[in-house]
């Protein structure tokens, strides 16, 4: 059965929760021809509440099955966030190939955090508790102790292990095992490291060639619970090594380095076992600070699109970039291409195009003489939100302040900002519109914002404006967009 929902805001070809609430990307795993994508999930309530894994599989990470809840709270308490590997070589013993996913046992009563797990052998339909759980126990007087991630370490001879970040406080512990139960602590990372205004969480782990060179970094990518750009929760990132025990951060220790700029991405997970040379993630398009309060209304919560993430090398040191998935161009339904058009001094162009999905790709030549230019999407005459450039300052922001409903929180109708250091004589804004949100990608990924939007209508077209001196578009593509097809599983 396709999904069907008529809600104004429900995003088109956004994963989101058909009723309920959803919150983090949990345990994504490729397996067997298929992406799992399991989530944060409350059946019960728009709100968060005891927590429950929800479940959606995928052949291409754009169009999704959603099947029946995979884990419910028990006993032991709420099943919070976590990771899933494949045990290719049935280290634990559970059976060939089992599916094994790790989590967080959150206890109402005490608030204490274990880890614990779970594994499937039918790829991922059902599932069977571990029952020495949990393999981690809470330590002692840490009260914010979740979300493993575990990944396979191989090492130099061919041999490896196991390994598992978990939040820890302000910092990360890394343990080792060789069986998926039995975990040794092996080190500590944070601290004093990148920024520590809030609790860390749903941390993260990957190892990617730097483009154009013979070199790899490994990436930690940590959740920050309040203080990123945006002013609420985010992810950043560190740059370093690891020698299967410990991280080590190849930049100083107060360098803070940010996933993206907007308010709406955090939790971001990666796909573990991919046959695929791509790193492919993706995050809870959501902040905390006014999560629950969403205008929508069965349903609270959406995931932003699948990325890549690659490494470049830029003046200041290796980056992450990031580009939305080659899988995504099978939505593209119409393109309208426009060359060497100029926004004239203080006017605007707008192409004679509108629909409630769209994707952009817009090349403009940067004029240092112009005070500011960009997009403005509207999505009805009232409602816009607005894609600028400040030349002068090498400022990137992205402003929501007229994009429609913003009062249910305060902080929910701003601008963010950020300085784009690589700035050319050429900027590249690639736009990803839906019912309900933005996602732009300046210059091939090295700045991303997702923001969530909640319009009146959704009906949206383009002004193109230049303020002070005429901007030049090289080119410009504009698709109209498919929705993607959801499904629920009978
Ligand atoms: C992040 C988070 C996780 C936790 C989960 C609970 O958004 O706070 O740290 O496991 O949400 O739903």
């Amino acid at each position: 059965m396709n999904m069907e929902f008529s809600e104004p805001l429900r995003p088109l070809y956004h994963f989101s929760v058909p009723k309920g609430w959803l919150n983090d990307p949990n345990g994504m795993v490729y397996y067997d021809g298929e992406y799992h994508l399991f989530y944060q999930y409350y059946p019960h309530d728009t709100v968060w509440g005891p927590m429950h894994w929800g479940h959606a599989v995928s052949t291409d990470m754009v169009n999704w099955t959603h099947l029946p809840i995979a884990l419910y709270p028990d006993d032991l308490g709420y099943i919070f966030s976590g990771g899933a590997v494949i045990d290719w070589h049935n280290t634990a013993g559970f059976g060939a190939e089992a599916l094994v996913v790790f989590y967080t046992y959150h206890d109402p009563k005490t608030e204490n955090q274990s880890q614990a797990l779970a594994y499937s052998l039918d790829n991922g339909r059902s599932w069977t508790k571990y029952e020495g759980n949990p393999v981690i126990p809470t330590p002692r007087n840490l009260k914010n102790f979740r979300d493993p991630k575990v990944l396979w370490y191989e090492d130099e001879n061919g041999g490896g292990h196991w390994v598992m970040i978990v939040a820890a406080g302000d910092a990360v512990s890394f343990y080792t095992s060789h069986d998926l139960i039995n975990w040794q602590i092996s080190s500590q990372f944070g601290f004093d490291q990148g920024a520590t205004t809030g609790v860390w969480e749903t941390p993260d782990m990957f190892k990617l060639a730097v483009q154009n060179s013979q070199e790899t970094r490994w990436i930690l990518t940590v959740g920050l619970g309040e203080g990123a750009p945006a002013g609420g929760s985010g992810m950043q990132y560190f740059v370093g090594t690891f020698d299967g025990a410990a991280f080590l951060n190849e930049n100083p220790k107060e360098k803070v380095l940010w996933a993206d700029y907007g308010a709406d991405f955090y939790a971001a997970q990666s796909w573990s076992d991919t046959k695929d040379t791509r790193q492919l993630w993706l995050a809870w398009m959501n902040d905390w600070r006014y999560a629950l309060k969403i205008p929508t209304t069965t349903w609270r919560g959406s995931m932003t699109l699948p990325r890549e993430a690659r490494l470049t090398q830029h003046a200041a040191g290796i980056r992450m970039v990031q580009s939305p998935i080659k899988e995504l161009e099978q939505l593209r339904l119409e393109g309208n291409s426009w060359q060497d058009v100029t926004i004239l001094a203080n006017s605007e162009f707008v192409p004679d195009v509108s629909g409630r999905l769209l994707e952009i790709v817009a090349n403009l030549e940067v004029n240092v003489d112009a005070s500011e230019f960009g997009v403005r999407v509207y999505s009805n005459p009232e409602e816009f939100t607005t894609v600028g450039i400040q030349p002068d300052e090498q400022i990137i922001y992205v402003d929501r302040t007229h994009a429609g409903i913003s009062t249910f929180h305060e902080s929910f109708c701003e601008a963010h900002r950020v300085e784009h250091v690589d700035f050319g004589k050429k900027v590249q804004l690639h736009l990803f519109v839906d019912s309900s949100s933005i996602e732009l990608f300046v210059d091939d990924g090295v700045i991303t914002f997702s923001e969530r939007i909640f319009p009146n209508s959704s009906d949206f077209h383009l002004r193109f404006f230049a303020v002070g001196a005429d901007i030049a578009i090289k080119d410009l593509d504009i698709f109209l967009l498919d929705g993607a097809n959801f499904l629920l599983s009978s």
